[in-house]
């Protein structure tokens, strides 16, 4: 087939690139040329900010369109101008309205489409997905992809490295955890994602799908995390409002701890029901087997992890107990 990746060149896309080409495909990525695609793949630089910044893609028709964009008019303007029999959009949990039941089927309800073209914030960010999803699926055979957490080696957010890293590498013989060790917790493994995504523009599979592993909790991830880490390290339990008096956020960002929200509000965020998915050919890998992949790229990381307590806090908040 012949596939055009619109990304292509970082986490998700580039995973799905590479399981393209790995599957015998044609595959061209587009993006503006701030990371390289993968080896094999033909490149065309464009800006979708840009009114025509599809030009370089105009007189070529797809068999199949794969899309990791957030901002919807840059999907408006992929439907308008790129031609395509079929197209995946790598949308998101954060299309629901409403987080506070886990595993959401995809009749649940969405929030209300973005109309603006472009996110005024990150606030903006699962309105902006239901814009997208609307504007491809107007746009003739798709499939919406709507994702979990992405988890696996190359996750930059450090969110589902954090965990075994720092149970790998404790400060002392305590590792500070949130005290809500039964917070639902799921997580798709980029490489499982990434091959269904190929399966689906494959066989032009058509419809809405929630994509995520199977739902567990944190303490059982925080439990396979100190097993691929081979921790010794007691988990230290605190309690949520002590984590607030130190100034300690959750979900990611600085001084954060990962895979957690300290909002009853958003205690399903990280579940879905992936029935449809599953029946559909998803397949996810055993939480072991990406928490320990994970750690091994961890360990040879050169960027700061985004989330997660530093040493330094991480001592800070245990002499404060
Ligand atoms: N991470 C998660 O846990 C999570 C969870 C649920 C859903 N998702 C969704 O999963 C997808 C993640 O995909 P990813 O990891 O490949 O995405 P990503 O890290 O956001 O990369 C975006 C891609 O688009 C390109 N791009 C960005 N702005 C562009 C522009 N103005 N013009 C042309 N190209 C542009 C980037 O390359 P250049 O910068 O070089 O242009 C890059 O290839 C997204 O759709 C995200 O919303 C993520």
């Amino acid at each position: 087939m012949e596939l055009l990746v619109l990304g292509g060149t970082a986490f998700l896309g580039r995973e799905i690139a590479r399981t393209a080409l790995a599957r015998g495909h044609r595959v061209t990525c587009a993006a503006r040329g701030s990371s390289a695609p993968p080896d094999g793949a033909a490149f065309v630089r464009v800006d979708r900010d840009e009114e025509d910044g599809l030009a370089p893609l105009a007189g070529r028709r797809w068999d199949g369109v794969i899309d990791v964009a957030r901002q919807p008019g840059h999907v408006r303007r992929a439907v308008r101008d790129v031609g395509a029999d079929h197209r995946v959009l790598v949308s998101s949990g954060n299309a629901y309205a409403d987080f506070s039941s886990i595993e959401q089927s995809e009749d649940a309800a969405t929030l209300p489409p973005l109309e603006a073209d472009t996110m005024a914030s990150d606030e903006d960010y699962g309105a902006a997905k239901v814009a997208c999803e609307q504007a491809v699926l107007a746009a003739g055979p798709a499939a919406v992809v709507r994702s979990g957490l992405i988890a696996g080696p190359g996750d930059w957010s450090g969110r589902t490295g954090y965990w075994p890293w720092r149970l790998a590498h404790p400060v002392g013989p305590e590792v500070v955890v949130p005290d809500e060790l039964d917070f639902p917790c799921a997580m798709v493994d980029v490489r499982d994602l990434a091959v269904w995504i190929v399966d689906l523009a494959e066989r032009q599979v058509e419809g809405v799908f929630n994509a995520t592993g199977p739902t567990t909790d944190l303490g059982s991830v925080l439990d396979v995390a100190a097993r691929v880490a081979g921790s010794a390290a007691t988990p230290r339990r605190v309690p949520v409002e002590r984590l607030r008096e130190l100034g300690i956020g959750h979900w990611m960002g600085p001084a954060s701890l990962p895979l957690w929200i300290d909002d009853p509000k958003w205690r399903g965020f990280a579940t879905l029901d992936t029935r449809r998915a599953r029946a559909e050919g998803l397949v996810t890998r055993p939480l072991e087997d990406t928490l320990a992949d994970t750690l091994a790229w961890e360990e040879t990381r050169t960027e700061p992890r985004r989330c997660g307590l530093t040493d330094d806090e991480e001592r800070r908040v245990l002499a404060a107990l």
